[in-house]
């Protein structure tokens, strides 16, 4: 299939093009690279040893996406493209609001004029809130407490609407709990802007030295250690779900919601412990206040994917910071710096894998 990644320079899009690449699909990237770097498709050519072809567009331009979508002729489109940090959103709700459900309803008509009938969106655990049960299925109530996690739930229900009215449109919704890690090559990577707000690149940065200690949000909630419990998810995992998706898509002609986690709950002080193992680095940490707005546990029923898609998550948490650790190691300042690789003794637990067997330079 020729496929339209939208978002496609962003840290799940980027590992995604390369399952796509690797199954031989084909892949345009659509972003405006509003938080990722045109860098990282010379880093996409060298892992897959294929151009990535990529047009600058921003979704919130309509036009510019009708004449895309009417140049190229995609059989899919996967969605990525959206502002994604939950703080901010809570300081500037149109902003998010434009951008995620705009942007998105701007694409659902570029689609529409251009004939696709078929769509993967990047929705989030978020739209669970905090739920009643864990496991969480998908069939939980849908509660929002952010303006980001409400442009996930708005688009999800227009989405929906939109299938209602159009019987040969068919979706994805796939609900990603705790995306971590990197490609095994040390190439691609998760590279937030500024200081992180998420748990594993945090982590990164205190056992690269780069922030004194680790804070950890509560250490009196009613889980086993009294830390935070979440459903964390190797991002080549992930990756490898959107490419059975959309074959899902394909083959099936209906559209599907489903969860992707791996079905098992790790606190934060866990995967404290589990970092240190895999990086042979410390990381310092203090526990402080809870931070607002988190909840105490969350992790995913991941058996409709299983059932629908034959897929399930493979990588255990080991990997997860092994390979995490590895992209913060070999590139410190993220798509903005040279990678690290020649003269350099690997830190522990760096064993190259997946063909990554010389020094990478790029
Ligand atoms: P990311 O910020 O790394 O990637 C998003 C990409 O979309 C970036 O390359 C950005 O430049 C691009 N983009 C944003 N707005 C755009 C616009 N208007 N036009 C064109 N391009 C635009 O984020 P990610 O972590 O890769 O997340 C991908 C998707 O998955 C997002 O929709 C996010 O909400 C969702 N999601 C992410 C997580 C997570 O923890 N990373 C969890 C659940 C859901
Ligand atoms: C957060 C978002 C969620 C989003 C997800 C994407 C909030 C409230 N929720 O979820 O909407 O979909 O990111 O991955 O922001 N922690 C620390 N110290 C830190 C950072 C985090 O102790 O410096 C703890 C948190 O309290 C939590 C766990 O680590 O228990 C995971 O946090 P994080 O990575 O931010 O993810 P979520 O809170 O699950």
């Amino acid at each position: 299939m020729r496929i339209l990644v939208c978002g496609g320079a962003g840290y799940i899009g980027s590992h995604t093009c390369v399952a796509l690449l690797e199954r031989g699909h084909d892949v345009v990237i659509g972003d405006n690279f509003s938080n990722s770097s045109p860098k990282v498709l010379a880093r996409l050519q060298r892992i897959t040893g294929v151009p990535v072809a990529c047009e600058r567009v921003d979704l919130r331009n309509r036009l510019a996406l009708i004449r895309l979508l009417l140049r190229h002729r995609f059989d899919a489109v996967i969605h990525f493209a959206a502002l994604k940090a939950v703080g901010d959103s809570c300081k500037r709700p149109l902003e998010y609001f434009q951008n995620n459900i705009s942007g998105t309803i701007n694409l659902l008509q570029a689609m529409q004029a251009a004939n696709i009938h078929r769509l993967v969106f990047s929705s989030s655990a978020t739209v669970y809130g905090d739920p009643e049960a864990v496991p969480v299925q998908e069939g939980a109530r849908l509660q929002v407490t952010n303006p980001y996690g409400r442009t996930k739930l708005v688009v999800e229900q227009l989405i929906g609407d939109l299938c209602h009215s159009q019987p040969s449109f068919h979706v994805a919704n796939l609900r990603y709990f705790n995306p971590v890690g990197a490609h095994p090559s040390g190439l691609i990577g998760e590279d937030p802007a500024g200081i992180p707000n998420n748990l594993m690149p945090y982590i990164c940065r205190v056992a690269a030295g780069r922030s004194r200690r680790l804070s950890i949000f509560g250490g009196d909630y009613p889980t086993p250690d009294g830390t935070g419990v979440r459903d964390y998810i190797h991002v080549t995992d992930l990756a490898q779900a959107h490419v059975d998706a959309l074959e899902y898509l394909a083959d099936n002609g209906r559209s599907l919601t489903v969860n992707l986690g791996t079905g098992r709950g790790v606190s934060v002080l866990e995967l404290v412990r589990a970092f240190e193992d895999a990086s042979g680095r410390k990381v310092p940490y203090e526990i402080v206040e809870r931070r607002a707005g988190d909840v105490a546990q969350v992790w995913a029923d991941p058996s409709l994917a299983r059932r629908l898609l034959g897929w399930r998550a493979q990588l255990d948490v080991d990997a997860m910071c092994r390979d995490a650790w590895r992209w913060q190691f070999m590139n410190p300042d993220g798509y903005s710096g040279r990678v690290a690789g020649t003269g350099r003794r690997p830190a522990r637990g760096f064993a190259p894998t997946n063909g990554a067997t010389s020094p990478l330079r790029i």
